[in-house]
């Protein structure tokens, strides 16, 4: 059950380090030593996790309280000082969006390269789906300077702050999944590895031939990729284009053969020579 579905594993593990905190000494258990079982406890847990920043949460939620109420000024606070931290964080994060990512940005050099590896008109349709920020329209905007890009944030101060960075771009707040993605040449996800099978049932729906589905980190479930670039290690880009599935047609591109330094053929497997993307070129 604790690996199950975020965020629960994180509120049992806290709860129940605070039970074990609260119980054992009544039991004669030593306060320091229920405290270090505690601690254990959510490590354990953590451990678990599949994503660093989940393996971050469980284990440092239950030690951090327990340090801020040892500490002097903090455990004088009223009780409902501790709701303030979780009202920012419902604004920011309004339930219906924890299913999908919180905020991580775009890495600033996560999408070089894209440009080469997937050249695209002047006034193609680029949407960030789940912009945050802006970070990802920011790194798409280096690469695709003349594009029509666009954002779609469910959080409103993420919105805001968002459409305040990236003059550029035409920000709105919606729910990424009730958008229509029928009209875009490029949708630009990076979410979560859970919302990707959610992605690829829409994308199958609406995105017409010729349109693309670009992932940040997370693979789209038994699909091959058109491409995979990867300049920041630990966060590939995964390229997709509609009609998707397993026949994705090999495709070389001059630039992806240029980065090869070599002619690209199917099946090839590309290390960088110049340019710090890499290029893999897949069939299935
Ligand atoms: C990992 S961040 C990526 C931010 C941005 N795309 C970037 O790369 O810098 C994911 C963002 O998606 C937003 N999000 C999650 N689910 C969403 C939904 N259903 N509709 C709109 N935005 C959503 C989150 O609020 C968060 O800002």
């Amino acid at each position: 059950m604790l690996t199950s579905r975020w965020p629960l594993p994180a509120l049992l593990t806290w709860l129940s380090a605070w039970a074990l905190m609260v119980l054992a000494p009544r039991f004669g258990v030593d306060v320091w030593v229920a405290g270090a079982v505690a601690v254990g406890w959510s490590l354990a847990i953590a451990l678990q996790q599949s994503q660093r920043w989940r393996r971050l949460m469980v284990a440092a939620g239950f030690p951090l309280s327990w340090l801020m109420l040892q500490g002097g000024a903090i455990s004088t606070w009223p009780a409902w000082a501790w709701l303030v931290p979780l009202a920012v964080l419902a604004v920011l994060y309004p339930r219906s969006t924890w299913g999908d990512a919180p905020l991580f940005p775009t890495p600033k050099d996560a999408l070089q390269g894209l440009g080469q590896a997937l050249p695209l008109p002047a006034s193609a349709k680029v949407l960030d789906a789940g912009c945050g920020l802006g970070d990802g329209l920011l790194a798409l905007r280096r690469e695709y300077p003349q594009a029509d890009l666009r954002g779609l944030e469910w959080s409103a101060p993420l919105r805001w702050a968002c459409a305040w960075r990236c003059g550029f771009a035409q920000v709105r707040r919606g729910d990424i999944w009730a958008a229509d993605w029928s009209g875009l040449d490029v949708v630009y996800l990076f979410q979560r590895p859970e919302s990707m099978p959610k992605a690829r049932d829409k994308a199958l729906r609406e995105l017409r031939p010729g349109a693309w589905l670009v992932s940040l980190e997370f693979e789209v479930p038994g699909w091959t990729p058109h491409t995979r670039l990867e300049t920041v290690p630990g966060k590939p880009v995964w390229l997709y284009q509609a009609p998707f599935g397993a026949t994705t047609p090999h495709r070389c591109t001059a630039a992806m053969a240029r980065a090869c330094g070599k002619s690209c053929q199917a099946k090839v497997s590309c290390e960088p020579t110049r340019p710090p993307a890499r290029f893999e070129s897949r069939t299935p």
